[in-house]
């Protein structure tokens, strides 16, 4: 099974994808403050074909200001899978900022294939113009999840793969705009790194047992009273940008 398959999208309508990955402590970056630090390679594959055959890669402007985001680039093979598949031939960086304060010179505004959408409020002086950036700009300051979303479906942006941060959404799930989490449990607890033991599910929740080393007691030990969430291996990555 590749990710591709773990994560399908629906053949029509919005779809709004949340793809976050969090420690057992519940943090979501690293002590260096990102993200990267607190994932593993297979982490940032499932982020990476996430955007595969999305139309928006949607994030908050902490995201933008902490991580840095390069510009999105498509290969001739995820193009042209993208396009068999009724897509744009690259998918839409979308950033969401109140403030505008945005670091405007990065190589993410100057040199992506596709100018960057910046969705922000008409309560501050416009950002300042550039060539690799779209503004749409909303009434208000702090902008209505609704607002936000409307703004991407209005212009076809359907399938939308939200990548963070918290406050974003935060925002989107009160609302109830989000279809989908794709939640990734990291071993982490601050520098304390756990193994996985076990998993179930019972009632729509996820239970997991994370062990300290060296070696855990054995699954059947704590036989599961319902449905076992296979740990698997993972397929194949399509498309890693
Ligand atoms: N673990 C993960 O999967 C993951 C994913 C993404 C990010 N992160 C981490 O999360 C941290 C950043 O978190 P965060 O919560 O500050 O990030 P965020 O949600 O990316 O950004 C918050 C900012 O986005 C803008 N914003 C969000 N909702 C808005 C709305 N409705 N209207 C207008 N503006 C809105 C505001 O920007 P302005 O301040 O410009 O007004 C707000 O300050 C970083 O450390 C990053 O590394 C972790």
């Amino acid at each position: 099974m590749t990710l591709a398959d773990r994560y399908p999208w629906p053949a029509t309508g919005k779809w709004l994808r949340a793809v976050m990955v969090m420690t057992l402590i519940g943090a979501d970056a690293g002590p260096d403050g990102r993200t990267r630090s607190i994932s593993c390679e297979t982490d940032l594959a499932v982020l990476l074909a996430n955007r595969v055959l999305a139309d928006a890669v949607v994030i908050g402007a902490g995201t933008m200001r902490t991580e840095r985001y390069r510009p999105l680039r498509v290969s001739a093979v995820q193009r042209d899978l993208r396009v068999q598949a009724g897509r744009t031939p690259a998918p839409q960086l979308v950033v969401v900022s109140g403030r505008g304060e945005l670091p405007w010179s990065d190589p993410v505004f100057t040199e992506s294939d596709l100018p960057v959408l910046v969705i922000t409020g008409d309560e501050q002086p416009p950002p300042r113009p550039s060539v690799g950036v779209e503004v749409v700009r909303l009434p208000g300051g702090h902008l209505p999840a609704e607002a936000i979303v409307t703004a991407l479906t209005a212009r076809g942006l359907l399938r939308i793969t939200c990548e963070g941060g918290r406050s974003l959404l935060a925002g989107l799930a009160a609302a109830g705009l989000v279809d989908e989490w794709a939640l990734t449990v990291s071993p982490l607890a601050g520098s304390a790194r756990y193994r996985l033991a076990s998993t179930w599910s019972a009632e729509g929740f996820l239970f997991t047992r994370f062990t300290g080393s060296p070696q855990p007691p054995s699954v059947a030990d704590s036989a599961p009273p319902a449905t076992s969430a296979p740990a698997g291996s993972v397929g194949a990555v399509n498309g890693q940008q």
